[in-house]
């Protein structure tokens, strides 16, 4: 289960969320980025969210600590964008938080080098989880306190929004071509020898026990909310075991020496002024 906490205080939005993710302040003074289930993206990107932000945590790999959010509406009264006013309206009940990572930057490829061995293990765990929402358009990725975070898992599972269709889907190959980690030659086969023994039926459960009840209630195609637990477990284990083999990348962003091309387009003022700069020395 996830930890409760009771929203005290609307305090922004983020507008660089397409979902207008909200700054809340919560009853334990904590800060959290508030996600809600009245978003047009709908309750299943918040499953998404609990289920591969829990994974990933189990996994080692760094993502803000999540807490169920209650919201009664009346905190955002004094809020004066409508649009804001109308998704805490549509929100009463449980959301889903995130810890707030204060003073975290927007990763940029630039800014923070990561090696072989942890590219591999992001680029492994999108596959695992089929996230297309990591591309250097939307890294979805926070550096804080010089480390890297993984934030935004909403847009991952596909399998999930066609049950029946679910196991052929995830058996379905993950193209990791656009994925902002590519460039730096990500390491996929050690990361899958270190993560996918750890991906076990057991540790599957345990995670999908973490989502709310009610953001499972009444599935189309299942008796129980457990039933849907149970279909998110058989969808990713399999994967887990052979997704690695299934992982491709377009040759154009596999070498690790210089830019990818649509890193070299971003690039042009500033590497050409290093470069006449190494040149003058
Ligand atoms: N835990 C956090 N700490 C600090 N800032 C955060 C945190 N989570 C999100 N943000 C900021 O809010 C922005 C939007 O968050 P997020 O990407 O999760 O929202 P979204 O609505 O799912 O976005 P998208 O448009 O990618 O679908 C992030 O790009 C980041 O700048
Ligand atoms: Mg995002």
């Amino acid at each position: 289960m996830l930890t409760e906490v009771t929203a005290t205080r609307y305090v922004t939005p983020l507008r660089e969320g397409g979902s207008l993710p909200g700054i809340v302040e919560a009853d334990d003074l904590g800060t959290y980025v508030m996600k809600f289930t009245g978003a047009g993206q709908g309750r299943k990107t918040l499953v998404a969210e609990v289920v591969c932000g829990r994974l990933a945590q189990r996994l080692g790999l760094r993502v803000p600590r999540l807490v169920g959010m209650q919201l009664d509406p009346v905190i955002g009264l004094a809020e004066p964008d409508p649009e804001v006013q109308e998704l805490l309206k549509a929100s009463g009940g449980l959301n889903l938080g995130m810890d707030y990572l204060p003073g975290s930057i927007g990763f940029d490829p630039l800014a923070y080098q990561a090696d072989p061995a942890e590219a591999g293990r992001v680029v492994w765990f999108d596959a695992l989880i089929n996230n297309v929402d990591r591309s250097w358009r939307n890294p979805n990725m926070l550096v804080w306190h010089g480390d890297l975070w993984l934030i935004d898992h909403g847009a991952t599972m596909i399998w999930h929004h066609n049950w029946p269709t679910a196991r052929a889907a995830a058996a379905k190959p993950y193209n990791a071509s656009d994925h902002v980690l590519a460039p730096v030659g990500p390491d996929i086969a050690a990361a899958a020898a270190e993560l996918a023994p750890l991906v076990t039926e057991d540790l599957l459960t345990e995670v999908t026990a973490d989502v709310p009840d009610e953001w499972l209630v009444d599935e189309p195609g299942f008796d129980s909310t457990d039933a849907v637990r149970r279909a998110y477990v058989e969808a990713l284990l399999p994967r887990a075991a052979t997704i690695h083999e299934r992982i491709t990348m377009e040759a154009e962003v596999r070498p690790r020496s210089g830019p990818p091309g649509w890193l070299a387009e971003r690039l042009p003022p500033q590497s050409d002024k290093n470069e006449r700069k190494s040149g003058d020395e």
